[in-house]
């Protein structure tokens, strides 16, 4: 992409120092973000996903590495802006996490008003902008409402109300759907993708689910033990996952892993016949639009007995995953499965019929 990225973390090493050993929370780790990328960052707790964000606006410092935010940048080796501009990079910045932090006292008016104590706004212009953010999280009718008033859900939005308060190009979200149940969740989501196409917002998504990512962001980024051990566009990491702990992060996803439980124990598998196998076939994009089971059966009397399918749309393109056994005439059924190949489809023998 030639367009510079909104946030370039390089080489971020984050150390903490305790009495008796060093912690190495994030090690070396260089991530690029596009401006109106919704960037997931996935790994199991402890992996350094929020010391690695929190580096984003310097409330972590890092050990070593440079950050640049929307070009500018705010360390090299050292903290290279002063507290006044330091506090106006972090305006520009709005972040939400798992427990809200809303404060209790304050009803949901004052408690995004208190975001916009240092704006410069009259008073009539604050009472403006926070009516005018409570309509946009859908809130408009529990302005006069304290937190403890207000469901989980709720008291997010009024969380991302106030972290878009002065205007920020950059949303951080660290497990901020974690302590809601899964219908709220998607509505959460749906805000935050809602929020990015209307206003440009860049999102940063920290979770320890592949199925968020899968649902809203664009790229993602693998983290474990404080290295970033993958990083792609969406469909690439979900049609190509390389490393083994993505796998499983996407297997959680997809659904396909109690599937095959359920697969192994049809009749059909357990006794599969000879000239038949078990295949599991992937696929993205165009190929998804042929009928190509169709196809192996005229071309190679090969037929096809589907026992899992699933289709997801990845930022756009359909990707498609389907476990079948394939049954035909032993050398009729090798060429069908290279012609599967040489369209495009992944294939994998999961069993050879006759064997046990
Ligand atoms: N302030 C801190 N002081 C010491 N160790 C910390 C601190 N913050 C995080 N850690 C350690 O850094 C590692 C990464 O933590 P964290 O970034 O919170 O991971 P994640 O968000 O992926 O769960 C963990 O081992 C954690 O215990
Ligand atoms: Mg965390």
């Amino acid at each position: 992409m030639s367009k510079e990225a909104i946030i370039k973390l390089d080489n971020i090493d984050v150390t903490f120092h305790q009495k008796k050993r060093d912690i190495k929370a994030v090690k070396d780790v260089t991530i690029h973000i596009n401006q109106g990328d919704i960037y997931g960052i996935v790994g199991y707790s402890g992996a350094g996903k929020s010391t690695l964000v929190r580096v984003i606006n310097l409330l972590q410092v890092p050990s070593a590495g440079k950050i640049t935010i929307d070009g500018q940048v705010t360390y090299d080796n050292k903290v290279t802006l002063n507290g006044g501009q330091l506090r106006e990079q972090r305006r520009e910045i709005g972040m939400i996490f798992q427990h809200f932090n809303l404060m209790s006292q304050l009803t949901a008016e004052q408690n995004v008003a208190f975001a916009l104590k240092h704006s410069g706004l009259s008073k009539e212009e604050k009472a403006a902008k926070v009516t005018k953010l409570l309509d946009l999280v859908g809130l408009s009718d529990r302005a006069q409402n304290y937190p403890s008033q207000l469901s989980g859900g709720q008291k997010q939005r009024v969380a991302i109300a106030r972290a878009l308060a002065n205007d920020p190009k950059i949303l951080i979200s660290d497990e901020s759907t974690s302590a809601l149940d899964p219908k709220t969740t998607k509505q959460i989501l749906a805000l935050l993708q809602d929020l990015n196409k209307k206003l440009g917002l860049t999102v940063v998504l920290i979770t320890h689910e592949m199925q968020i990512v899968k649902d809203i962001a664009n790229r993602v980024a693998v983290m474990q033990n404080g290295k970033l051990i993958e990083e792609g566009s969406v469909l690439e990491i979900f049609s190509h996952p390389k490393q083994e702990l993505t796998q499983d992060f996407i297997k959680t996803a997809i659904g396909i892993e109690e599937a095959m439980v359920k697969i192994e124990q049809q009749d059909v598998v357990k006794n599969l016949s000879a000239g038949s196998c078990l295949v599991q076939l992937k696929y993205a994009g165009t190929s998804t639009d042929e009928p190509i089971l169709n196809d192996i059966y005229k071309r190679f009397e090969v037929t096809a007995n589907i026992l899992y399918g699933n289709i997801e749309i990845l930022d756009n393109v359909p990707v498609g995953e389907m476990v079948a056994v394939l049954s035909g005439d032993k050398v009729r059924l090798e060429q069908a499965c290279q012609a599967i190949l040489a369209a495009g489809v992944e294939l994998t023998v999961l069993k050879e019929g006759g064997q046990a």
